[in-house]
């Protein structure tokens, strides 16, 4: 078992396929032109596969697959079948572009849920969030998901200006879809451009909701990173991503592993450990997961304390969040 020295059991694995993309999304691409990982530098189909076993043998349950998007690297259903067949839950995040070209191998690498991240349900909206015209696909491909039976979770980053006054839309998705909308409150990263007043937070977004609905809190589960709630007579449900104004640190059971083989610890990690490099080197890298988790921080990598409208955001130092993968 993988633990930090606050005796947090670590059992949960996000790994980054690429830093690449097909939407240019502005908050998560950084300012300045970004050149992508070259493909040597990303973890290979056999060096993911040794890797994440490698996790699972010592106790990790459950698998994310992140980008960048993760869909749009070429050897992804490679990846899908070799994970597929590890015994773990196997879940994804995607932007939802690429979804309907790789249903299959989705389905047959048993992933029970899909998280796509969408910010809006206007296309004139989409293209500038995105700076790419494919707001209709986007929305076809949940459908098609959800006929699918595959669980579906939007992630919807919520903006103050930019989007909080589709809330209430979102909510209306859920009341005869079966899908859980994800309201996620915005973070700082590297050359997002995040200032404070832009977060939206967890208490003004149910303030929002309660404007129109009764909300009913959902039971949480052991590590829960958001609070859940229904709303009567929906069939879906939703729930508040509230890292900035409330954050769930004290059950984090998550490690990250970026496209370039990198375990950080924490999703505000200063500090990375070149997994891949010493893979490459033919170390044991099992020494190197063990430490790298016991020098986690009990909170937010160590990098923020206190309410989030002091953050100095020009003082973090971490990597931009298509590096990171989310
Ligand atoms: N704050 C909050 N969420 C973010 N994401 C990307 N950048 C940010 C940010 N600055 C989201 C994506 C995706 C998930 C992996 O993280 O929209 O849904
Ligand atoms: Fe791509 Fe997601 Fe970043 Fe948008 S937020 S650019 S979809 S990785």
């Amino acid at each position: 078992m993988i633990k930090d020295t606050f005796g947090r059991i670590h059992d949960y694995l996000r790994i980054s396929l690429t830093d690449n993309c097909n939407l240019r999304c502005f908050y998560c691409m950084p300012e300045e032109k970004y050149a992508f990982a070259p493909a040597g530098k990303l973890m290979q189909v056999q060096e993911i596969e040794t890797i994440a076993k490698l996790f699972v043998d010592h106790g990790v349950k459950k698998i994310r697959l992140t980008g960048g998007e993760p869909l749009v690297r070429k050897d992804a259903p490679k990846i899908l079948k070799s994970l597929g067949k590890l015994n773990v839950e196997l879940a994804i995040t995607t932007n939802g572009i690429r979804v309907n070209e790789m249903l299959t191998e989705l389905l047959e690498a048993n992933i029970k849920t899909v998280n796509v991240s969408l910010d809006t349900l206007q296309r004139e909206k989409f293209l500038k969030i995105t700076r790419r015209d494919l707001f209709d696909r986007v929305r076809k491909n949940i459908d098609l998901l959800l006929e699918n039976n595959v669980r579906v979770k939007i992630n919807v980053v919520i903006m103050k200006g930019l989007n909080d006054d589709e809330i209430l839309s979102f909510i209306e998705l859920t009341k005869n879809h079966n899908l859980e909308v994800r309201f996620i409150e915005f973070m700082p990263f590297t050359g997002n451009l995040w200032t404070s007043n832009q977060v939206y937070t967890l208490h003004e977004i149910l303030l929002k909701v309660s404007s129109r609905y009764d909300i009913i809190p959902v039971e949480p589960l052991p590590n829960d990173t958001s609070s859940k709630y229904r709303i009567d007579g929906h069939s879906g449900a939703f729930a508040v991503i509230s890292t900035m104004s409330q954050p769930f640190c004290d059950t984090c059971n998550r490690m990250r592993l970026t496209a370039d083989g990198k375990l950080k610890n924490c999703l505000f990690s200063k500090d990375e450990t070149d997994l891949l490099g010493a893979l490459r080197n033919g170390e044991d890298i099992l020494p190197l997961i063990t430490q790298t988790m016991m020098s986690k921080a009990k909170a937010l990598g160590g990098q923020f304390s206190g309410v989030f409208e002091d953050i100095d955001v020009s003082k973090l130092e971490n990597r931009s969040m298509i590096t990171i993968g989310g």
